[in-house]
């Protein structure tokens, strides 16, 4: 089987853009699906469908299902703050897993058999030991984890007793730009482009969210991997699909940096003071979260292009210079 005809839910979303670029470039029809509650129209690239529409109302799914034939679904919709989970951990297991159930149904109903996952490191929790592989326990410590793993177990059920093939990625902290398409979120809650806004004058600081980790210079340690890099492994993941093949995979580059450390990234890329100030913890924040990849790196012959901390940062950087106002809708 070739896989031709790929529906992107989340489509208009920042690491959605990325992997529908990807996609075009290697001659995928596609169709970007999006409630546009964090997505952009102008992050959709020319000459892919939008459909605007909620996972959590089958009836805007049952259209795009009957009226095109799908190979395959990339699943990148949902809801992303960990902070706001656990804040209103309703809305993420109404709207992630609701609308994850839906979309399932929906493929099943229709015969679409192969399902790329956007899945997080946040199944993780507080891991025993960095660096993370695949058969670490799964222990959420957020709602917005706990929502990803659920859909993972639904996955598997799917696959049990209904012949789904998927694979479930674990991104660990998605970051960069690539020439057309950066990271505009609104309210803006990651570390890079907050950085960004302060370098471009559009903030006076950087808020630390915790100095007392349990972590060498006490705050949060993080992976990070360059948004192209894992829209590489979505469609490395698809073509696995064809052949048969799933599995649960973490994208990360092996190697952890800390707040303060991407900060002072990003002071050398931008030439730019960037103060900061220390605050509170953020509620539902792991203290360390470092992935090894080798699994991706085996089993799908993922070779991430921007594994350094400082290429991912610069890219973001000639992005958010270019879109000071972001996608400015
Ligand atoms: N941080 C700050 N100040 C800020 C923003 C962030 O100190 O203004 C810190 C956070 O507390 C965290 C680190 O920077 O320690 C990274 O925060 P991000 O918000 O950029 O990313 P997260 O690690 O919270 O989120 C990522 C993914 C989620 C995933 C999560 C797993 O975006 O999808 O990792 O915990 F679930």
């Amino acid at each position: 089987m070739s896989t031709r005809s790929v529906l992107v839910t989340g489509g208009a979303g920042y690491v959605g853009s990325v992997v529908i670029e990807e996609l075009q470039a290697r001659g995928y029809e596609v169709l970007a699906f999006d409630s546009m509650h964090a997505g952009h129209r102008a992050a959709v690239p020319p000459g892919v469908p939008l459909v605007v529409g909620d996972l959590t109302d089958p009836e805007s799914l049952k259209a795009v299902f009957e009226a095109r034939r799908f190979d395959a679904v990339m699943h990148m919709a949902g809801y992303t703050l960990v902070a706001e989970s656990v804040a209103d951990p309703g809305k993420y297991f109404f709207n992630n897993l609701g609308g994850g159930l839906n979309l399932l149904e929906a493929m099943r109903r229709h015969g679409v058999s192969c399902m790329v996952f956007s899945s997080s490191a946040g199944v993780y929790g507080e891991p025993d030991s960095v660096p993370i592989d695949e058969d670490a326990p799964c222990r959420p410590v957020n709602p917005y984890g706990q929502s990803k793993m659920m859909i993972e177990q639904m996955l598997d059920w799917y696959a049990h007793a209904y012949g789904l093939r998927f694979a479930s990625l674990r991104y660990f902290n998605a970051a960069g730009a690539t020439t057309r398409f950066g990271e505009d979120h609104r309210p803006e809650s990651h570390i890079i482009p907050i950085v960004l806004q302060v370098a471009l004058g559009k903030r006076e600081q950087i808020p630390v969210f915790g100095l007392d980790y349990d972590t060498p210079d006490g705050s949060c340690v993080r992976d990070y991997a360059h948004v192209s890099d894992l829209a590489q492994a979505h469609v490395l993941a698809l073509r696995r699909l064809e052949e048969g093949a799933a599995g649960v995979f973490n994208l990360g580059n092996g190697e952890g940096y800390s707040v303060l450390e991407v900060i002072e990234c990003a002071r050398r890329v931008t030439g730019h003071p960037i103060p900061v100030v220390p605050a509170s913890r953020r509620p539902g924040d792991p203290a360390k979260l470092v992935a090894t990849s080798k699994r991706a790196r085996e089993a799908l012959g993922w070779r991430p292009r921007y594994p350094e901390l400082e290429a991912i940062v610069r890219s973001a950087w000639d992005w958010h210079q270019r879109h000071p106002d972001g996608y400015q809708e």
